[in-house]
């Protein structure tokens, strides 16, 4: 029995029909409103609006759970891969051996990325962003590749989702090694898609790349548990820029740039400077509270609250566990570890908190391992768009293949009424 919901106004009555997800979740359909109301809907920030239906990813805020195309965090966390869970993403099913094998191939295929490019990198200078590079570089791509995706092609789309999965990283890679003054290394074939991104990363020059397991492990896990998060502002800016008919890595581009801000995958970076400055002025945590509990102090705990998680963010349980056995298994004793858990016990038993609902994020505690890893800070959020790109990937391509339309909000105009223009010598 269909469901529908009624709206009054002004002796007026207009039904809109309530659509139901596969997790019963409602959403008052107002495809019609303006058209038979003649009114629109505000919502800044889209608390409260639905932009799609999508079968990629579910989140229950209230209850704390993530899934990726029906599969739970926690499980793909402790027995997937990182390339697994991205090919589960864009295409919607765990792949087999051989499906993995010819995705990983295909991608080894593409892993090369045109040297002229090393000319623009060579353009920033070392103290540049390394999220502004990558950006950068990102859409740079598009000069090399110009072939925007032939969207009615599944081979076309196929080769530049490959392409982009295996060229990404080898910016990350270079955006990191031109800030450390290293020579831009290559990819190798022989070693696994997370493997051979470390390598990259971290090969010195004069030294064999010897592979670290708890090292290729924790970042495995971490690319997975960034790999996807439904509606968030990057991946929603991935799909409005797309929604233009823009090529792929050009929304990709878009999508880096979004995520870079301190109140988005930037926070990662802003938690362990916060967490460092706590640390230099004594380990007084009550301070910070007292600074983000302050309204007159534009200062939060960054690492703190979410847009949907109104209970944990899972992905900060499994991050906090995994911080505690990577240290212990590489040997270090960070005190910003212990500074970390610390705010958390505190936050958690604040009633400012408390009332609020503002738990770790994602963004907590995962900064601590990257530290561990040797990843430089502001390489941090870099590490969060490395994670997320199948998840932008997949949302961009679900949403040009379902043919959405362009995302164009309205607005209520709030200016000066019409009126009449003065030459300016009468002004
Ligand atoms: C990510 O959307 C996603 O899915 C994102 C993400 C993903 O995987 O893509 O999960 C990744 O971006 C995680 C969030 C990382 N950002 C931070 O850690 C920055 C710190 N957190 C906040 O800025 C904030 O919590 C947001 C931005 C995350 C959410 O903001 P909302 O939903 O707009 O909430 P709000 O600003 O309306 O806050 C509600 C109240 C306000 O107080 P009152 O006006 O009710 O008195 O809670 C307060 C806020 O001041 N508040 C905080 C706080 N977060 C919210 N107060 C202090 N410290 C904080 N961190």
């Amino acid at each position: 029995m269909s469901k529908t919901a009624i709206l009054e106004f002004e002796g007026k009555r207009y039904e809109f029909p309530v659509i139901e997800g596969t997790e019963k979740e409602l959403a008052i359909d107002i495809k019609t409103l303006r058209g038979t109301t003649g009114m629109i809907t505000i919502d800044p920030g889209y608390k409260n609006t639905g932009s799609c239906e999508s079968a990629i990813t579910f989140l229950d805020g209230e209850k704390g759970i993530l899934r990726y195309r029906g599969y739970s965090i926690e499980d793909l966390a402790k027995d997937a891969d990182f390339l697994e869970v991205a090919y589960l993403l864009i295409f919607g099913e765990l792949p087999s051996k051989e499906e993995l094998t010819k995705f990983h191939n295909d991608i080894k295929h593409e892993s090369h990325v045109d040297e002229e490019m090393k000319k623009i990198l060579d353009g920033f200078p070392k103290s540049a962003h390394p999220m502004g590079v990558l950006s950068s570089l990102t859409s740079a791509l598009v000069a090399f590749n110009p072939s925007s995706v032939d969207v009615s092609s599944e081979e076309a789309m196929y080769n530049s989702i490959v392409r982009i999965l295996a060229k990404f990283p080898v910016l990350v890679a270079w955006t990191m090694r031109k800030k450390k003054g290293l020579p831009l290394d290559y990819g190798d074939d022989s070693l696994g898609y997370v493997e051979n991104i470390h390598k990259m990363m971290f090969k010195r020059p004069n030294k064999e790349y010897t592979k670290d397991k708890i090292v290729i492990d924790a970042l495995d896990k971490l690319l997975i548990l960034h790999a996807d998060h439904e509606q968030n502002c990057s991946t929603s800016t991935v799909r409005i820029v797309g929604s233009s008919h823009a090529g792929l890595f050009v929304s990709l581009s878009a999508g880096v740039s979004a995520l870079w801000g301190p109140l988005h995958g930037g926070a990662n970076q802003a938690v362990l400077e916060m967490l460092e400055a706590i640390d230099a002025d004594g380990g007084d945590t009550k301070k910070y509270m007292a600074k983000a509990k302050d309204k007159n102090d534009p200062f939060r705990l960054m690492g703190f609250g979410h847009r949907v998680y109104k209970n944990f963010d899972p992905r900060a349980k499994i991050i906090k566990k995994s911080a505690d056995e990577v240290l212990g298994r590489l040997g270090i004793d960070d005190p910003i570890l212990d500074i970390a858990k610390g705010l958390e016990k505190e936050a958690l038993e604040d009633k400012y908190f408390v009332d609020r609902k503002l738990y770790p994020n994602v963004d907590f505690y995962s900064g601590i391992i990257y530290r561990a890893l040797g990843i430089p800070t502001d390489m941090f959020t870099v590490m969060f768009a490395l994670g997320r790109l199948p998840g932008w990937i997949a949302q961009w391509r679900e949403m040009r293949l379902k043919g959405e339309p362009i995302g164009r909000p309205r607005q209520v105009y709030i200016g000066e009424n019409l009126r009449k223009f003065k030459p300016v010598n009468k002004r």
